[in-house]
């Protein structure tokens, strides 16, 4: 396993749209292991290919309930609406507002090419949007209210 290194915001990679993963090879395999790494080691709670200059449609979430790979991720259904601050590794030390759904049932292959179904809430179907977003070159810079705000600012911190 090896650290990635993270793209961040202006770099072209991050405004493409991805393409989907057809089947598992090696190589997929440890740019997967390398996601976990990369993200745990900036303690983000997901992270998605193109943020490592991989324009392929994976996506890692852990928020604190065990790792999770979405390959080819689909959301199938949202409801209701959460708003809350939002930050990224592809622009660190910044968060802002978004609006975001507060429930999101995706539909996704596992390292397995397995298909399954994840339902989320809170944290999860925020993490789950927003790296979808960047499978389709999509900041949460574009949908934030207000002005984004120095993380040191806030009390917490969350990065996807
Ligand atoms: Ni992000």
């Amino acid at each position: 396993m090896a650290l990635r290194t993270i793209r961040l915001q202006g770099d072209p990679v991050l405004e493409k749209h991805c393409k989907e993963v057809k089947e598992i090879t090696p190589r997929i395999s440890d740019l997967i292991d390398d996601m976990f790494e990369t993200m745990y080691a900036e303690s983000g709670v997901g992270l998605a290919a193109p943020q490592v200059g991989i324009l392929k449609r994976i996506v890692v979430i852990d928020i604190g309930e065990g790792g999770i790979v979405l390959i080819n991720p689909e959301i199938l259904e949202t409801s209701g609406e959460q708003t809350g601050y939002e930050g990224c590794l592809s622009l660190p030390g910044k968060s802002g507002v978004v609006t975001r759904p507060d429930y999101v049932k995706v539909k996704a292959f596992d390292e397995n090419m397995e298909e399954f179904i994840l339902e989320g809430t809170e944290l999860m179907a925020r993490a789950i949007c927003h790296e979808c977003d960047h499978l389709d070159g999509k900041m949460y810079t574009e949908m934030v209210e207000g002005d984004l705000i120095n993380n040191e600012d806030l009390s917490s911190e969350e990065d996807a």
